[in-house]
Formats: C-alpha cells, structure tokens, sequence
C-alpha cells in the first residue's frame, strides 16, 4: 500500500518521472476529489499524486473539496502528506522562487467546509491543532533542502486567505502584523482535515511573488506568478524526488 502522498498545487500539476501504474477516480461521503488519484513509482518508491486544483487548474482555492481530498487519500491507505503549495513573500526572506517549510498557520478562510466532525456524532471532538504540521515530515524537508545546499526558510507562518482575488495592501500589512510570513490559499481547511484523519502532514512552499504592497509595488500577474514558479518548482521536485530515497 502507498503510504506517502504528495498534493501537487499551482504550477505542479505532475510529477516528472513518475511512473504511472494506475488512475482512479474516487468517490467519497464528501463528493469527488479535485481529480484521479495517480498512483504511481518515482525514484523506486511508491507514490501517490494528487493535483490539488485539477489535472487541468481549473478548481480555484476556494471551491477545492479539500475533505474530499484528504477523504481519498486516507482511504487509499495514505499515512504521510506533502502538500506543496505556492505562495505569497510577506518577509524580506521569501523573494519569489524561494521555498519555506512553515511551521504554524492562521487562517483568515471563511465558507469551506472544514471539518469531518459535524454529522452523527457520538460526541463533540476537538483536536489538538497547537502545531499544525508534523514535525518529523519538516524535519525531512528541511533536511532534504539543506543536503541539496538549497536555501530555504526553514519556519514560517502560512496565512490562508479565502481567494481567489489576492490581497490589499493593507489586508497583508495586518496579516503581517499577526505573524504570517507567507500568504496562500488553500492551507486552510487542507492541515486541519489531514490532522483529524490523523495523517502526518507538511507543506513545501515555494513564493510566487511578493504579496500585496511587497515587492516594488507593480501589479501581480498571473503570467509572473507562473514564471516564478517554473523555477520553484523545479527545485521542489528534485526535493521530493532525494526525499523519497529517505523514507
Ligand atoms: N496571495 C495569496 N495566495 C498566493 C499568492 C498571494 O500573493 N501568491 C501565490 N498564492
């Protein structure tokens, strides 16, 4: 059984090299995944992909069904999650093409279903969420990125914003005085459902761009923001690909 899985976001949609070994299409109680979970073996080990936004994009962050997400992935017997994930630099640390292993989370989503605890329960749960990502998968990265002499911010914290329009200005000057040091959309409900699965979780994320009032103040566009992570994400696979030699 494939144990680790990998959700590929914007502008990873694939896993170069990955040989494919099955497709399938899931149904759960939650509705259908983003798309078919590709199962498949990359650098000798086993692997399962899944594109967050669809093998084409075309589900923005806000209409993803993340509990169909995780749902599938647990269900294929999935033990680990790395979920990959483009963002905005809030701190000076994070220029475009950079990467970051965040280590906390506060979410600014709001509408998304969040949670499996809602219906027919037989008590009220609440799960422990203090430190929304695994420790150990961080470790792994963080390893993995310093053995390849990559330089990389080795904690943050992820801002989810609701999407899909990016920020003002002045909504990332506030997120900053929160704390967050990157700016995404879809961490959020994505940690906390892998968590109540019990699925060890950790996010590689690569900026795409300065956030709002960043960078030299010129518009966002998406065709930078794609340009960006062409080299991103390129190092995230070679990441991913050494990283599983480890595991
Ligand atoms: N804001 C929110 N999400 C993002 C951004 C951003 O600037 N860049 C890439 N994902």
């Amino acid at each position: 059984m494939t144990e680790l899985a990998i959700i590929g976001g914007t502008g990873l949609t694939s896993l170069n090299g990955l040989e494919i070994t099955k497709r399938e299409m899931i149904q759960t109680p939650f509705g259908e995944p983003s798309g078919p979970l590709t199962h498949g073996v990359l650098n000798g080990k086993e692997v399962l992909f899944l594109a967050r936004h669809g093998d084409d994009h075309t589900i923005p962050p806000h209409r993803i069904n993340y509990r169909a997400n995780l749902w599938a992935l647990h269900n294929a017997g999935v033990k680990q999650v790395l979920a990959v994930a483009a963002v905005g630099g809030i701190h000076e640390a994070l220029p475009p093409g950079a990467l970051a292993i965040p280590d906390q989370i506060i979410d600014y989503t709001w509408g998304r279903p969040s949670t499996y605890f809602e219906d027919d329960l037989s008590e009220v749960t609440h799960i422990d969420f203090s430190y929304p990502y695994c420790k150990a998968l961080r470790a792994l990265l963080i390893e993995q990125c310093q053995a390849m002499g990559l330089s990389i911010c080795e904690t943050g914290t992820y801002g989810a914003t609701q999407g899909p329009r990016l920020e003002t200005a002045a909504e990332i000057a506030r997120m900053e005085r929160d704390g967050c040091t990157m700016v995404g959309m879809t961490g959020m409900p994505e940690a906390t459902l892998a968590r109540e699965l019990e699925l060890d979780y950790a996010c590689c994320a690569v900026s795409a761009n300065w956030a709002a009032g960043k960078g030299d103040g010129s518009v966002i566009s998406m065709a930078e923001i794609e340009l960006n992570l062409t080299t991103g994400m390129e190092r995230v696979r070679s990441v991913l690909e050494q990283l599983l030699l480890r595991l």
